[in-house]
């Protein structure tokens, strides 16, 4: 009896643990590749609970270290896909993309990264990608700001190589206008409505005075700030910002609350106070990003549902799965 009861059991185990995995597979996203949350259930089980721990951590260390994670995911994504390449260290053939326009002496949080895959060895080695690691820190550090959850497709595999040229080329530069930016995120898989929403991730972190200074004073090469920009705003920024030198000198990129994930990013657009000529043009360059401006400046619960959605799409740009690519050991270099 003890027998066969147990043997009833283990059958409805199995069963619910399949159809578990088979509701992962078919809840999330139409166009994810083979990435599916469950992936490291039964490899893993505490992966997601490792990576929330040191983020969180971080974070209580240094508010600012959620939106650098957060930065590191989206240039991690636009070069080769989501596969931990901006992660790799120049080495043998290997050229860095650290150093690339958008990253040099600005993109960090390597080494909170570092942190999150040695915790991740510990417990379980060998299993957990670098690009995956990335992904669920990039969703931690939404939570952890006060902005939104959701469930993260894994699954990804790590790169074996690095594309400097991708990075300088694939995102976008903050004096780009809104049709470039447009056109490198259409390039990824991504619409308008994704770029509006993602973008949004600017209501967290810094920038420096080199990636906005041409607004404050020769914004169209005439001797004339950027007229997009409050003007009172704008000779603060001028305070901060001399016109030479000072380039690492750092500015909220939301003037209201830059530890803070809400939507006053999108309040400040219809003010004509974002940081960036980049943020500004999705106010004022087009019609249709600027009902989605205002529809997200109105209404948080918007934007943290399209932030979510979006985040997913992001993170499912051109995924190394099954047996292409490697689970590295070492997120800054190649297994061998
Ligand atoms: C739409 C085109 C985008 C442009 C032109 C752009 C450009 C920039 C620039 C110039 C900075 C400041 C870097 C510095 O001066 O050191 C920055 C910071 C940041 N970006 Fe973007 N970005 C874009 C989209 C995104 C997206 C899609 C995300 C994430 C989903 C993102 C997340 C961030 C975060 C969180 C920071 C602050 C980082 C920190 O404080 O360490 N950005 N971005
Ligand atoms: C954008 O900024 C880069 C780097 O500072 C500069 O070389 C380039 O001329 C600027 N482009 C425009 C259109 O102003
Ligand atoms: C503004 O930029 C243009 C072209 O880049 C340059 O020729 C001009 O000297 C600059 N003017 C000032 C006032 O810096």
């Amino acid at each position: 009896m003890a027998r066969i009861g147990s043997f009833f059991v283990l059958l409805s185990l199995a069963c619910f643990f399949t159809l578990c995995i088979c509701e992962d597979e078919s809840n999330y996203g139409g166009d994810r590749g083979n990435l599916f949350p469950g992936f490291y259930r039964s490899s893993c089980p505490r992966a997601e609970e490792i990576v929330r721990s040191v983020v969180a951590q971080a974070i209580a260390r240094e508010t600012r270290m959620a939106a650098s994670l957060m930065r590191l995911h989206f240039h991690d994504c636009f070069v080769q896909g989501c596969d931990g390449s901006l992660l790799l260290d120049s080495s043998g053939s290997i050229v860095t993309e650290k150093n690339s326009n958008p990253n040099s002496n600005s993109a960090r949080g390597f080494d909170v990264v570092d942190q999150i895959k040695s915790a991740l060895e510990n417990e379980c080695p060998n299993v957990v990608s670098c690009a995956d690691a990335l992904t669920l820190a990039a969703r931690d550090s939404s939570v952890l700001t006060g902005g939104p959850g959701w469930m993260v497709p894994l699954g990804r595999r790590d790169s074996t190589s690095a594309s400097l040229s991708g990075s300088n080329n694939n995102i976008p530069a903050p004096n780009n206008t809104f049709n470039t930016i447009l056109t490198r995120f259409t390039s990824q898989g991504l619409d308008l409505t994704d770029l509006v929403a993602l973008s949004g991730s600017h209501t967290i972190g810094f920038s420096r005075c080199t990636s906005f200074r041409q607004r404050l004073y020769n914004q169209s090469g005439n001797g004339s700030p950027d007229s997009t920009l409050e003007q009172s705003y704008a000779a603060n920024l001028r305070q901060r910002c001399p016109r030479s030198g000072g380039d690492q000198i750092l500015s909220e990129l939301d003037i209201n609350s830059a530890g803070r994930f809400d939507n006053s990013y999108f309040q400040n657009l219809i003010e004509n106070m974002g940081l960036l000529s980049s943020d500004q043009v999705l106010f004022s360059s087009n019609e249709q990003s600027m009902e989605l401006v205002k529809k997200y400046a109105d209404d948080q619960e918007e934007f943290f549902e399209q932030f979510a959605e979006s985040m997913i799409k992001m993170g499912n740009i051109s995924p190394l799965t099954g047996s292409n690519g490697e689970i590295r050991k070492n997120c800054r270099k190649i297994n061998s």
